[in-house]
This record gives C-alpha cells, structure tokens and sequence, in this order.
C-alpha cells in the first residue's frame, strides 16, 4: 500500500504532534493513525517546511541505514527542530567521513568488556543511592534522588567531570534539549557547556588521568583533533549520557508501576535474562527520543511507492516504529517476556547509539535492583498530577513523586 501525497502544505498534519493526555507511554494518537493510514505523508513543522514522515518499522530501518541519507545539519532542506548555527557541532549531526572520524575517538569506553567491568561501580552506585534514600524523608522524589543522580555519576567518572558541577551541567543540559526555548537560550547553553568542556579539557592536557577527557586531550596534543573538536564531543557524550538514562530510569519505573502484573514479574524473578529482556522491553514501550531521527536526501529514494527528492527533509519517529504491529505483534501492550530486541530506541544505521552498551548495563542494574530492595515502591501522587516532558526532545517525567 502506498501513501498518499499531499502537495498542500496547509492541509499536511502539524509535527511534532501531542501525546493523548490518558495515555502518557503511548505515541501521539494521530502520529499512529497516519501510520496505520500510509508509509510516508507530507507533515508541517513549526517553520512552515513539510519535510516526509516515514510511518513503518521496515522504510525507518532502510533508510536509517540508507548512504544517501544525511544527518548533517547544515544541509538546505534540512527538518531541523531550530535554527543552526555553523560549526563546531556534534558528530551526531555531521556525515561520514568526518562523523566516523570522530566518533572512533571515544568508541573504546563502550566496548562490551569495558562496560561489564564497570557493572560492580553501578551496582554500588545505585545500592548506594537507594541506602539514601531508605534512610531519608518519604515521600521522595525519585527524579532528583535516584533517576538523575544514577547516569550522572557514571558518566562523570568515564569522562572525568567533577560530579560537584551537576547542577550546572543538568540544568543546561535540559535547556539545549527543550523544545520550547528561544534558538538563543539553546544556544547560550551550549557555549556554557562548550566553555565549561573545554576548560576541563585544557586540564586534562596539564594533568592527564585515566578517563575519556583525558584521552580527547591527548589526542588534541598529538594533533589528531582540534580543542573545539574535543570540547563538542565532550558535550555530547555529557549529555546524550545522562539525560537519556535518566528519563528511562524515571519513566520506566512509572510504567511498571502502572503495569503492576509486570512489575512483579519482574521483582520475582532473579533472572538475569529476564532483566534484560524487561530493560529491551521497557526501550521499546517508552520510545523516549520521541521526536524522530531527522536527516535529508541526498538523492533521489524511492521508498514505500514514492519517490524522496533530494534535498527533502526526512523524519523517522522511531515512537511509532516500535509500536508496528509488523515488527512487534501486539505492540501497544507492555510485556517484559517478549523479544524486543529489535527495536530502534537506539536508532538504526551508522548514527546508532555509541552508549547503548553503557545505557543497557546501567537499566539492568537499575530495574533489577531498586524494585527488589523497595518492594512496596508506589506513587506518592496521582497519574494526572505528574508533571511529563511535552516539552523536551527527550520524553520523560520532571518529578516523580514515590514513597514505600
Ligand atoms: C536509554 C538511554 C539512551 C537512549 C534511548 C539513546 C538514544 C539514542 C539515539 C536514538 C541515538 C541516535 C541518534 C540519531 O540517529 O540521530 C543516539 C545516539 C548517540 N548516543 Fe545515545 N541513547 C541513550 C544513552 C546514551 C548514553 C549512556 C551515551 C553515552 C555517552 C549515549 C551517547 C550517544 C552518542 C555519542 C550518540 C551519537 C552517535 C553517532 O552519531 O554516531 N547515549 N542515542
């Protein structure tokens, strides 16, 4: 079946679109319906372009992986969410060969064995904050106590940033991924953090230790990258590592606490597999990057019965892809024992995430640990009271108010 065209940009749905209030884990409903009614439809974005929107698992798959497809920024046609600015930017939004060039400098950390030699660091970590917190007022909000603090403690000790500054860095990390801010708010928070990565780099040339900055700093020394080439991926990685597991921290504990047939699954087993395949599960379920990989043509695709022209914008919300029914039977159903694996939480292709080995450790460690040691875990507030993410790049909860 092919989708229907619409030439009129007027008439095209707007993007991004708003979740249903009842249902805060499910994709805009009428992102979904356009899914089931076509494979790629015109949408409207808030500049008034009409970039395509690839509705299936299978065309956001090929073309994730697609060479004529680009995620660099720069490009005309480009759906950016706001107004670009130049370079230095991240290798997230650049193509190979330059993205690949930079993104093998920081690829070692996320090697399956180096990941699974930190697994003992998180357990504590985590045992540490929930001690905290058994030992604390209730109720507690697990957002500020636990969700926040668990990814960013661990990416501060693999890039060597003082944990003493995760105010600041936490709360410009959430202005460059809010969807609401001015170009001019997202882009002074990003000089803050360039500048503040940067410094942090300068003393990493003067007194190396053994962590990632370090090793960007030795490559500056050797000419391999520049400063401002280091300081950018030092942002990325900062960011990208603990906003994302946070929102999965919070969010996901949210959803089994309204799933509580799932949750005790969960808290019964000691299943290690079992863990897992929740942490895969709970991925795919909550789809937090919701607003869709962006890229643009750089020729003509023919994909779904049409034809992509180059320089045509592309969004790929990978929300709805994981919730094909193709891919996944059933898939508006949370069900931590299904084979989830194939989802495109991480995103697909070369712009795949590099933390995903990190991100699962930290979740399994999470899920399988804070719901067994507090197993009377509930909501200290009403569903309609918590206060979600609408607004952000990444989807998620600011509080999440709990008590035992
Ligand atoms: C549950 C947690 C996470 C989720 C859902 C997530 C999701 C994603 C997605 C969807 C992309 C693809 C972007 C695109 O195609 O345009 C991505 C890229 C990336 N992620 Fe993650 N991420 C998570 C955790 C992490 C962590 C812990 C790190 C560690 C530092 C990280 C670092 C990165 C980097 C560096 C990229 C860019 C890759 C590239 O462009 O080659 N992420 N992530």
């Amino acid at each position: 079946m092919t989708g229907t065209i619409d030439p009129v940009a007027e008439q095209t749905p707007a993007f991004p679109a708003a979740r249903a209030a009842g249902c805060p884990f499910d994709p805009p409903p009428t992102v979904q319906a356009l899914r089931e009614r076509t494979r790629l439809t015109r949408v409207r974005l808030a500049d008034g372009s009409t970039p395509w929107l690839v509705t299936r698992y299978d065309d956001q798959r090929a073309l994730m992986a697609d060479p004529r497809i680009s995620s660099d920024v720069t490009r005309p046609g480009f759906p950016s969410p706001s107004p670009v600015r130049g370079r230095p930017l991240s290798f997230i939004l650049m193509d190979d060969p330059e993205h690949a060039r930079l993104r093998r400098m920081v690829t070692a950390p996320f090697a399956i064995r180096r990941v699974e030699a930190m697994r003992p660091t998180v357990q504590k970590i985590v045992d540490d904050l929930i001690d905290e917190m058994l030992a604390g007022p209730r109720p507690v909000d697990l957002v500020q106590a636990f969700a926040l603090p668990v990814p960013s403690l661990v990416i501060c000790q693999l890039l060597g940033v003082p944990y003493a500054d995760h105010d600041f860095f936490q709360d410009n990390s959430r202005v460059l991924i809010n969807r609401d801010v001015t170009p001019e708010e997202r882009w002074v928070a990003v000089d803050r953090l360039s500048a503040y990565l940067d410094r942090l780099i300068g003393e990493k040339l003067d007194h190396p230790e053994d962590d990632l900055l370090s090793s960007l700093a030795d490559r500056v020394g050797k000419g391999e990258l520049t400063r401002p080439e280091a300081a950018q991926i030092g942002v990325l990685m900062l960011v990208a590592g603990h906003e994302t597991t946070a929102n999965m921290i919070a969010l996901g504990t949210l959803a089994l606490l309204e799933h509580p047939d799932q949750l005790a699954l969960l808290r019964e087993s000691d299943d290690p597999a079992l863990v897992a395949s929740a942490v895969e599960e709970l991925l795919r379920y909550l789809h937090i990057t919701h607003n869709g990989r962006r890229r643009v043509a750089l020729a003509d695709i023919e994909i779904a019965g049409q034809v992509i022209r180059e320089g045509e914008g592309v969004i790929l919300p990978n929300d709805i892809a994981n919730r094909d029914p193709e891919a996944f039977p059933d898939p508006d159903r949370l069900d931590i024992r299904r084979d989830a694996r194939r989802h495109v939480a991480f995103g697909f292709g070369p712009h795949q995430c590099l933390g995903q080995p990190l991100a699962r450790m930290e979740l399994q460690v999470v899920y399988g640990t804070l719901y067994r040691r507090i197993p009377t875990l509930r909501l200290a507030a009403r569903l309609d009271e918590i206060p979600f993410k609408h607004d952000g790049a990444v989807y998620g909860v600011y509080e999440l108010p709990v008590t035992w």
